[in-house]
């Protein structure tokens, strides 16, 4: 007997789009492996909707992955509707299976998630900002025994899940959480060792799509801060994101600049990365953007790190994690890999959702 699965997904960008592919992809591997069949009932963009409570056929969904990859908006198209946001016309499609995964990058989406939490639906999310905001928003969502949020921290490297059921629910105490969380600041430290101009690694970055569309997102830190905040709270500290000591890699003056002068104005600072990048291989050290939660302050800031340190590896352009433990004490829990994509995040949102559907 194959078990339907409801989805409802919110947001049709670069990740939501790769699950989309990757469930049509593995259709016969989920009916035989796990006996399960996931149908997508409604599929939301920011201003429009498409719902089929029987579910939309694979060519339909199909159809609107490529209309989306082309820049269509869901109201546009067949069966599409303009949407405003509001939970009401979802709630219609709650039953007890559904599952709302949410694959935006806003904050609009809170209602509906309240409104499936209040319902005991599967909730997954990719989208660190409804769990980074208001510390009472994160309780209220991650109450619900079904709200599933792996890929919020490393893309799909199983963090949260490591943390969550193997060390916390077996009792065993946190003392320290390190990590180079954010893909982009650990290419730009590596870029600078090899010698690369700082203002010209970050607008390469940005033009290969490697950034924020605002690059300050990632060089202010708050990226990084989002995901340590959200670590902190896992392990029970009630902390605000002002809470978080974050340094940023640009003056805070920049911050109303346009980005075409914030861009320009980086190669103000390429003499002073440069020789900071020099003093550091000097003395043998790697120059990394670490996160670190311990003793309930979390903090985001460049360090300069010994050669064997724990969370460097040469040559890699990944995200790694080091948690120490009462259990793992001498040698920490590492867990490390490539942590930011669309379809590595695809595929660790959709661990998620057979997680819940099993
Ligand atoms: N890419 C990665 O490596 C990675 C890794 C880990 C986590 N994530 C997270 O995954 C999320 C999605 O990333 P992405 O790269 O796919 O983002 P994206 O390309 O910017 O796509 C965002 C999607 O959300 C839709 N959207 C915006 N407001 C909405 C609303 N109110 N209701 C429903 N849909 C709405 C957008 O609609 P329109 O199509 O109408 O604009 C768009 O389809 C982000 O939160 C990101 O931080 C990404």
């Amino acid at each position: 007997m194959t078990k339907r699965i409801a989805l409802i997904q919110l947001g049709l960008g670069g990740v939501g789009r790769a699950l989309v592919r990757h469930i049509l992809a593995q259709r016969s591997h989920h009916t035989q492996r796990l006996g399960l069949s996931l149908q997508y009932i409604a599929l939301a963009d920011r201003d429009g909707i498409v719902i089929n409570r029987d579910g939309l056929s694979d060519e339909r969904l199909t159809e609107i992955v490529a209309a989306k990859a082309q820049g269509a908006r869901l109201r546009a198209l067949p069966q599409g509707r303009p949407w405003d946001g509001s939970p009401e016309i979802l709630e219609d499609l709650f039953e007890p299976n559904a599952i709302v995964v949410e694959v935006t990058a806003t904050e609009a989406t809170v209602p509906v998630l309240r409104a499936a939490c209040a319902r005991g639906l599967g909730i997954v999310l990719a989208n660190k900002l409804p769990l980074a905001g208001p510390y009472e928003l994160f309780r209220e969502l991650t109450a619900n025994p079904r709200t599933r949020f792996e890929t919020t921290v490393g893309a799909a490297l199983p963090i949260i899940v490591t943390i969550q059921s193997f060390l916390l629910d077996t009792g065993d105490t946190i003392q320290k959480i390190r990590g180079c969380l954010s893909g982009t600041l650990n290419m730009i430290c590596q870029r600078l060792e090899q010698g690369q101009k700082f203002s010209e690694i970050v607008r390469d970055a940005r033009a290969r799509g490697h950034t924020e569309p605002d690059p300050r997102e990632d060089l202010s830190g708050r990226d990084a801060a989002r995901k340590a905040l959200i670590l902190a709270r896992l392990l029970g500290y009630p902390l605000e994101f002002e809470d978080v000591s974050r340094e940023s890699l640009y003056p805070p003056e920049w911050d109303t600049l346009s980005i075409e002068d914030f861009l320009v104005r980086l190669s103000e600072h390429d003499a002073r990365w440069a020789e900071l990048s020099r003093d550091v291989q000097a003395r043998g050290e790697r120059l990394r953007y670490v996160v670190e939660v311990t003793e309930g302050r979390c903090q985001a800031r460049l360090e300069r790190l010994k050669s064997d340190d724990e969370l460097v590896r040469p040559g890699v352009a990944d995200s790694v994690v080091a948690v120490q433990t009462a259990r793992y004490r001498e040698s920490s829990l590492i867990i490390r890999g490539k942590g930011s994509g669309p379809e590595l995040t695809a595929s660790g949102v959709l661990a998620d959702i057979l997680i819940l559907a099993r």
